[in-house]
């Protein structure tokens, strides 16, 4: 009888004391366990992509080292034929397209910069970049005040991009671009940046 009662006791007694022993090693073991598990996973997946990210910013650099965010500037392109430009003088504004290409895809057709266009009063055509070399904002035609206008900080520009102020905001003139008439009618200009900021003018 005493055998039947004790024996349950004892196995109790034996397995409460398994139970803390093992408790015991979980405790001192840190990959034990599935939160052991999940927090060396965690830190190895970490450690991991601090190693990683270095590599694959170089592989892409190597892929693709004109990648940048913006199309590949100074080659001559088409932007508009001789009948779109007013005789009167008045600029029109061509957006500029490239192909853009990083290191894993093409996106034909985007935007990377702009031109005013007009005819000068000796009949010459004057292509100019609409980007302000102060600091970069787009400059817009004020067709009231027959001036090229940037709205960031109001540097003013006559129409053929001279500066209208003494204290201009603008370190210099509005950038000119090489412009051709190809094929009877076709212009082409050489689209290009210039440096920001600085009163020379430095391609970028
Ligand atoms: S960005 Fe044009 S005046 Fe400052």
């Amino acid at each position: 009888m005493s055998e039947q009662t004790n024996q349950p006791e004892n196995a109790a007694a034996f397995s409460l004391g398994e139970d803390a022993h093992r408790k015991e090693e979980l405790g001192s073991c840190m990959l034990c366990g599935r939160r052991g598990w999940l927090a060396a996973w965690v830190g190895w997946a970490a450690a991991f992509a601090a190693y990683l990210t270095p590599i694959l910013a170089a592989l892409r650099a190597f892929l693709a080292p004109g990648a940048k965010g913006s199309a590949q500037a100074g080659d001559f392109r088409r932007v508009a034929t001789l009948d779109m430009v007013p005789e009167n003088g008045t600029p029109i504004t061509v957006p500029i397209l490239a192909e853009r290409v990083d290191a894993w895809n093409r996106y034909p057709s985007q935007p990377i910069g702009g031109i005013f266009l007009r005819r000068t009063e000796e009949g010459k055509l004057l292509a100019l970049n609409v980007r302000c070399p102060h600091l970069g904002c787009t400059v817009i035609y004020d067709s009231a005040k027959r001036e090229l206008l940037c709205p960031c900080h109001n540097a003013r520009f006559n129409l053929d991009g001279e500066r209208l102020e003494v204290n201009s905001q603008s370190p210099r003139d509005l950038d000119p671009l090489e412009v051709e008439v190809r094929n009877g009618g076709e212009i082409w200009i050489r689209f290009q940046h210039f440096r920001l900021g600085v009163a020379e003018r430095v391609p970028e």
